[in-house]
């Protein structure tokens, strides 16, 4: 798939994107609680996203039948939303969005808390976010892939965690998945070298356990393995000549 930098406006495009993005996860830290199926939360991210002129890059994309990734617990990604996945105090549930503003994306997600959680899925929750800001430290065009995944790799094992092997990071812009690839494993100084104005997502995907996924019958659940809790924590970022600039992250944000 293609890799070109891109356009001033592209690059407009999808900050515009992003702000949705980053309202939409404002907006779902009120709406997540026990009670509500993951279906609700399909659906309030889309009336948010179609009422801001925008649309769902996910429904529909290869046959995915919802807007949003909604994946409680045991799942890892791609959680089908349905009425009858309800949450209940102490899950946690990753959500993951893609927007599309005028055929430009951002992708982003975050794992909520429902209501109080267990001290190791909170400590699961903030390894997940922590191994992201870990691999942005000073990145910038020059850097590798290898640098990403080596990185996350590192800091997500020396918490006692695993990351995923089969599902990656990746860039975007015209599609919401494009070249290159960028896993969470690897070895600094190896892989592709990132580019001034191309847009990448880095998005660290954490098991508790081992590192091991199966796929349900769906063809799009993926779950642990050996059924422990996983955390996911995504941003859709441009490389620039001497860092990076987030679209997706929210303005009130705290390290
Ligand atoms: N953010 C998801 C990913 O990078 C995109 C999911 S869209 C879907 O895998 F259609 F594949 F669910
Ligand atoms: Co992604």
């Amino acid at each position: 798939m293609r890799e070109k930098a891109l356009t001033k406006h592209q690059i407009e495009l999808m900050r515009h994107s992003g702000e949705i993005m980053k309202q939409i996860f404002i907006g779902l830290r009120d709406v997540i609680k026990a009670g509500i199926s993951t279906k609700d939360i399909d659906r309030w991210v889309y009336d948010y996203i179609v009422t801001h002129d925008c649309k769902p890059s996910c429904l529909n994309y290869m046959g995915y039948p919802a807007s949003v990734c909604a994946s409680v617990n045991d799942v890892v990604v791609h959680g089908i939303p349905d009425e009858e996945t309800i949450l209940q105090e102490g899950d946690i549930v990753s959500v993951d969005i893609c927007v599309n503003y005028k055929g430009v994306h951002t992708d982003a997600c975050r794992t909520f808390a429902v209501g109080k959680i267990s001290p190791e899925a909170q400590k699961l929750i903030d390894v997940t976010k922590q191994a992201f800001f870990v691999a942005i430290k000073d990145l910038k065009a020059g850097n590798t892939v290898g640098d990403i995944g080596s990185r996350v790799q590192t800091f997500v094992e020396a918490n006692g965690f695993s990351v995923v092997r089969e599902m990656q990071g990746h860039g975007i812009g015209t599609h919401i998945h494009e070249d290159p690839g960028i896993p969470n494993f690897g070895k600094a100084g190896t892989g592709y070298k990132l580019h001034e104005n191309m847009a990448i997502c880095i998005e660290p995907m954490v098991n508790m356990g081992s590192h091991h996924i199966v796929i349900d019958r769906d063809g799009w659940t993926c779950r642990t393995r050996d059924g422990k809790w996983a955390a996911h924590y995504e941003n859709t970022m441009l490389v620039t000549k001497d860092g990076v600039e987030l679209m997706t992250l929210e303005d009130d944000y705290v390290e």
